[in-house]
């Protein structure tokens, strides 16, 4: 039993609620409400303190909660917030950052699946503000349940009815589900470039910013697992709650990736390792007059390949980062590899791949079947990715 907590807000569907809420029960869990004050306008809290047996929350600022900061302190137990009808007005908080009332609060403050039913006017719904505000959310991965069309309260016909009650449940129960997926599963994420150095303050690396490895880091850690992540220099903050191992060049990353493979169940190597580095490395600055025309260069180990060699039973994930011919590439790197999985992304588009906030990637696995994904941000398609994984590993059981 999870609890869940279940945001109203001041849209005319708002006594649907009251079935959602029924049907998250129906499952077996425990649901707290939490109103906006305009909603408490059109709904008396009185109706879901009786439907839920918990006093509904909608003041910020109230002497009797049971919680000594009651937003955090919820935020904690939750395993989904469901908002439920959302209005545009509480999207657009959301996605600005607005925090004004206990839900727009609480919802800054919750690390658990995020769902949102919008329900309003069409020209609302298809106002560009409110396509920009639901696109952000997105990106930033919130879930949606999209408004159907129908019959509208207003008297227009059109886009902008809240979805079915059944619908909006069954979606949030598949997203609780998740949360629980990798559980007991200790899954080992690389992210990042590495850094080869000539002297103390010249080095060799490449583009990669870590997102998309720290993006799998934190999908993994929301569904349940152990995460270690072992992450080269990166501007970007890693998820917090992954075991931290900080590395910066390839020797280091090949030594903390053997260690720790034999524990891991899962492996995620999306960190773009050098290939090469120098044969010599000096303690001091080299002098300008005192570099050489050539710098000789050796090769790296290949650690993807030499974890494909040592795996007893782990699930190994590669990432290819190509400029052509992704397809073959891809398909000839798994095999060499003895890669379970691939996730290969074409760096020579514009605003996906190395360093972008978006991506847009093939996958491809072991049998050699291949699924492009849309262009999306790094978040949402480390969860296409995971979903895939666990579907490829559920086939392997
Ligand atoms: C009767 C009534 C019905 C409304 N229905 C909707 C609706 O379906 N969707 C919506 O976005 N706004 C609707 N509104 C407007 C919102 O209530 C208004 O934007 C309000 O400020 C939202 O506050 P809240 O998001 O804090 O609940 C409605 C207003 C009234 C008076």
């Amino acid at each position: 039993m999870a609890k869940i907590a279940l945001g109203v807000t001041s849209s005319v569907s708002i006594y649907k609620a009251c079935e959602v809420l029924r049907g998250f029960q129906k499952a077996g869990h425990d649901v707290q409400v939490i109103m906006s004050r305009n909603a408490a306008k059109l709904i008396s809290p009185l109706l879901f303190n009786s439907l839920s047996g918990h006093k509904t929350i909608v003041e910020l600022f109230e002497e009797d909660h049971p919680w000594s900061v009651a937003h955090i302190a919820l935020a904690k137990e939750v395993g989904l917030l469901a908002v439920v009808p959302a209005t545009a007005n509480i999207i657009g908080k959301f996605a600005s950052g607005v925090a004004d009332d206990f839900l727009s609060t609480f919802y800054l403050a919750v690390e658990a699946p995020i769902l949102v039913a919008p329900a309003m006017n069409e020209a609302m719904l298809l106002h560009r503000q409110t396509q920009d505000n639901m696109m952000k959310l997105r990106a930033q991965g919130v879930d949606f349940v999209e408004p159907a069309k129908g019959y509208l309260a207003c008297g227009d016909e059109g886009w902008g009815r809240l979805a079915d009650p059944d619908d909006i449940v069954r979606r949030g129960l598949e997203l609780l589900k998740k949360r629980v997926s990798l559980q007991g599963k200790t899954i080992l994420v690389t992210a990042g470039p590495t850094r080869e150095y000539l002297d103390p303050v010249r080095f060799l690396s490449n583009r990669s910013s870590g997102k998309m490895g720290f993006e799998m880091a934190r999908e993994a850690l929301l569904r349940g697992a152990r995460v270690i992540l072992v992450a080269g220099p990166s501007q970007v903050a890693p998820p917090a709650k992954a075991d931290l191992v900080r590395i910066e060049s390839a020797a280091d990353m090949e030594k903390e990736v053997l260690k720790r493979f034999p524990k891991a169940d899962i492996v995620v190597m999306a960190a773009a390792v050098a290939d090469f580095t120098f044969a010599e490395r000096t303690g001091r600055k080299i002098k300008r007059q005192d570099l050489p025309e050539a710098l000789r260069l050796v090769r790296t180990m290949d650690i993807l390949k030499a974890l494909g060699e040592r795996k007893k039973g782990q699930f190994l994930v590669g990432f290819a980062a190509e400029t052509e011919d992704l397809r073959a590439n891809a398909g000839k790197k798994i095999k060499a590899k003895k890669l379970d999985f691939i996730v290969a992304n074409d760096v020579s588009r514009e605003g996906t791949g190395f360093d972008a906030d978006d991506n847009q990637a093939l996958l491809i696995d072991a049998k050699g079947h291949a699924t492009e994904t849309q262009k999306m941000s790094k978040r949402e398609l480390s969860r296409v990715i995971w979903d895939a994984i666990e579907a490829s590993l559920g086939k392997r059981r």
